[in-house]
């Protein structure tokens, strides 16, 4: 099916992260059609490096919800885990008398691409049943109790949460930065200042204080919430993917 440029653009500037949800479940042909989509997204080497878990234990939901300081994980139709997963791979490989290779950075590589165009297929699949969603890196928050709940084996990482469901809340419309500050023609043009700055304002309207370098700063610069997560996230896949390599 062929759509014309003006029914692609309609379709994806209709796209906004949804956090609040109505109590509807889920078709399972609807979910049926989300999973194929998310099956079909393209893969690294056709080698599928990616599991998702289905959330569908309400103990479990509030768990991950808690820990993840996302709590439409527990009310939304669909929740799931989207995992990088090298663990398959080499099994596979075990199963056929192959020695998996040491490539830990490979596997991150491999791995989070794979979940990442998998778990986008799915929600741009939910979108076009007139679902709407939100991706939760917040995972990074708990990524070894989170790990432990789902029984995660090594060379499993959790990327992210996925919600899908209907909204209950009005549409948002984020705004992005300057096309010319994202897209490089040929070789990377370094923007000024001055760009950096319209770009800011631009994105303004997504703060509360409308400062979006204080926004920025608040997760990635010096002192901000990033600095401890970072800390975790070395100690966890220093023990679920380097595994002492
Ligand atoms: C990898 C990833 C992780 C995200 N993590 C969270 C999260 O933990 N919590 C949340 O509320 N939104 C999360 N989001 C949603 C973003 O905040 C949202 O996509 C962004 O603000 C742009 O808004 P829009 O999708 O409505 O255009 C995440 C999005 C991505 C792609």
């Amino acid at each position: 099916m062929i759509l014309s440029p003006e029914q692609v653009s309609t379709f994806f500037k209709a796209h906004w992260t949804v956090r609040k949800y109505k109590n509807f479940k889920m078709p399972v042909e609807h979910l049926d059609v989300i999973l194929e989509a998310a099956q079909r997204a393209p893969t690294d080497a056709t080698a599928q490096m990616y599991s998702f878990v289905r959330l569908t234990d309400p103990v479990l939901r509030k768990q991950i919800a808690d820990l993840s300081t996302n709590p439409h994980i527990e009310t939304a139709s669909e929740s799931f885990i989207i995992c990088a997963d090298v663990f398959r791979l080499e099994q596979i490989l075990k199963t056929y008398d192959f020695e998996p290779a040491s490539i830990p950075n490979i596997a991150i590589h491999f791995g989070i691409g794979d979940a990442v165009l998998a778990g986008q297929s799915m929600l741009i699949a939910a979108e076009m049943l007139g679902y709407r969603g939100c991706w939760i890196g917040g995972l990074i928050n708990a990524p070894n109790e989170i790990s432990e709940l789902i029984q995660l084996p090594e060379g499993c990482f959790p990327f992210a949460a996925l919600t899908i469901g209907v909204p209950d809340e009005e549409p948002v419309h984020r705004p992005r930065l300057p096309r010319n500050q994202v897209v490089h023609e040929n070789t990377y043009r370094k923007p000024s200042a001055e760009e950096l700055k319209i770009g800011a304002e631009q994105m303004a309207s997504i703060t509360a204080r409308g400062n979006w370098a204080q926004t920025l700063a608040r997760y990635f610069a010096k002192g901000g919430g990033m600095e401890a997560r970072e800390v975790k996230m070395k100690e966890f896949l220093q023990k679920m993917i380097y595994r002492g390599k």
